[in-house]
């Protein structure tokens, strides 16, 4: 039996790196999972061929997205257990320290990153509130320490691990057995690594290095390594975990 034996769940997000690494990997542990993803060409490819996935496009940002994609799982399934609020974006310019950050950019950043994830948490509690289940929201190490070159980006994932610990006492409180944690990758080998390192300025490569210098453990992660975490936050495993921020980073923000 897998570890999320026949759970239905949802991963926003789920047409490229991380995102599509916990859908592949919650499905591997038996669960039925629904991909969505504002990329429908990435997101219907994940699920292509895996009899227990399927895709649906939706755009977080969007609350009458979140409505359609809730009411087409819980109509077909019945019920909802695991949402991974995983869709995210770095930056739409070059440029994202906080003398110039443009307030659009701040809001493009933040309605993705940030309202995305609430609006998620608010469906989510909606769906789940009469049977439980698990939330699980994708901050960053961006959330716990300055982040001079993404100022909107770290804001954005700050809010998410807030916003985590609100929807898990919450919830705790109200008695609806929904857990809801936050993870936190650190430098992580993804396309958006490599933007991270583009926009640190300098070169590219010469920031990989550094960055990867400054990881006791001495290597990126993968998108499996944060897959993993999720998994466990998003199985009964962790019946008595929430609130709890579970950091990805090879010990980067603790040395
Ligand atoms: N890659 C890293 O190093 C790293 C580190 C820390 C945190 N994270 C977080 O992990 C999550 C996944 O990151 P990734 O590296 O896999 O990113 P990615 O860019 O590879 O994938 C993100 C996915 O989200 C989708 N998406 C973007 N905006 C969307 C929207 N409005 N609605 C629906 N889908 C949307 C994209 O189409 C894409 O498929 C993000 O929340 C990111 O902030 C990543």
């Amino acid at each position: 039996m897998g570890r999320v034996d026949k759970k239905i769940a949802i991963v926003t997000g789920g047409g490229n790196g991380i995102g599509r690494a916990i859908a592949e990997r919650l499905a591997a542990e038996g669960a039925i999972v629904t991909v969505t993803d504002q990329n429908p060409a990435a997101g219907q490819a994940v699920a292509d061929g895996i009899d227990t996935m399927q895709f649906l496009e939706h755009d977080v940002r969007i609350a009458a997205d979140w409505a359609k994609v809730m009411d087409s799982v819980t109509q077909q399934h019945g019920r909802l257990d695991i949402l991974i609020n995983n869709a995210g974006i770095l930056a739409t310019e070059s440029t994202q320290d906080v003398e110039n950050t443009s307030l659009d950019q701040w809001r493009t950043v933040n309605a993705v990153n940030s309202e995305g994830v609430f609006l998620g948490c608010q469906h989510g509690i909606e769906a789940m509130k009469a049977t439980g289940g698990s939330i699980v929201n994708l901050s960053s190490i961006a959330a716990l320490m300055a982040t001079p070159h993404l100022s909107a980006y770290g804001a954005s994932k700050a809010a998410v691990r807030q916003l985590t610990k609100t929807v898990a006492v919450h919830c705790g409180r109200k008695g609806y057995r929904i857990r809801c944690n936050s993870v936190h990758p650190g430098v992580i080998q993804t396309s958006m690594g490599d933007e991270v390192m583009e926009l640190a300025g300098g070169n590219a490569k010469e920031n990989w290095a550094a960055r990867i210098k400054a990881i006791p453990l001495g290597e990126p992660g993968t998108v499996e390594d944060v897959a993993n975490c999720v998994l466990f936050l998003a199985s009964d495993e962790a019946r008595h975990v929430t609130g709890a921020q579970l950091i990805v980073d090879g010990g980067m923000t603790c040395a």
